[in-house]
């Protein structure tokens, strides 16, 4: 089995989520911390007064969340503007969100006790709609824009779902048959795609990510050596580097990062368009 190598130790961070690539540079967050983190030549902190379960980067900066509201991050001067306010139920977050190849954002909500489908999956332009509702942890949205397929994840449900996607207007169209990843141990968390197609799994509590082709067949396992693996990114100049984050587990080991090299390159983390 291939091995993902520990690149930074953070040993206060509790669940590293949500790493992009953007400018040469990898960004990623602590949800529960509310910190945003740049990994280069050192790593920086950003502190605020929220959870932040996502990031997404943009010209100037990086949109991130907070518990019910998107914000405008300009990373010159620091200012922070709320772009999107949502109202949720008291236990209703945001989770993982993603932009697509026209910069549109779709983000996802979780319920924070992770047992009822109490979340759902937005789509953000210029408003906000409910593109899917009866999601308990929204996980992983990702896209393949050859063959216009959105695959996207309901942690608990063990499946990843695939939509053929009109990505001209950025829509959801049909559902097709979701790909069954039950028999990995733990859930299905963050997942990216390389420029091949392939799809690069990160297994909270699965300590691993596993690569599937676009047919559900397994091409590889990367070992990492934290039971919760979260999320994953393409980074470095080839993108050919398979940046990983983690959370802590409940002996309070994990919450690392961690890398490995890929032969395939993998597709850019697209940037928010305001419109
Ligand atoms: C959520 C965590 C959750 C994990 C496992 C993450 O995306 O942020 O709260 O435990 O998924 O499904
Ligand atoms: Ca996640």
């Amino acid at each position: 089995m291939l091995k993902a190598k520990l690149i930074h130790e953070s040993p206060q961070l509790k669940l590293g989520e949500s790493p992009i690539w953007r400018d040469g540079l990898l960004y990623y967050v602590d949800i529960l911390n509310g910190k945003i983190y740049s990994y280069g030549e050192n790593i920086t902190q950003l502190h605020t007064d929220s959870i932040i379960p996502f990031i997404v980067p943009c010209d100037d900066g990086l949109i991130f969340a907070t518990k019910d509201s998107i914000k405008h991050l300009i990373l010159k001067s620091g200012k922070v503007e709320t772009i999107f306010k949502m109202k949720f139920d008291e236990i209703v977050r945001f989770n993982d969100g993603k932009c697509d190849m026209n910069g549109v954002l779709f983000a996802g909500t979780m319920d924070m006790n992770e047992k009822d489908p109490l979340g759902s999956l937005y789509r953000f332009d210029n408003k906000e709609s409910k593109v899917l509702d009866r999601i308990t942890i929204s996980n992983g949205t990702i896209w393949n824009y050859d063959k216009k397929i959105m695959y996207y994840i309901d942690s608990p449900t063990r499946k990843i779902r695939v939509f053929n996607y009109d990505n001209r207007n950025s829509a959801i169209l049909d559902e097709m048959e979701s790909i069954d990843v039950s028999v990995f141990p733990g859930v299905p968390d963050g997942m990216t795609i390389d420029s091949m197609g392939n799809l690069y799994v990160a297994f909270h509590g699965g300590s691993s990510v596993i690569v599937f082709d676009s047919n559900g067949k397994v091409i590889k396992k990367i070992y990492v050596s934290a039971k919760n693996v979260d999320s994953c990114v393409f980074g470095g100049d080839d993108l050919k580097t398979l940046y990983i984050t983690t959370a802590m587990d409940e002996n309070g080991d994990g919450g690392n990062l961690y890398k490995i090299k890929n032969e395939i390159s993998g597709i850019p983390s697209e940037k928010y368009k305001f419109i």
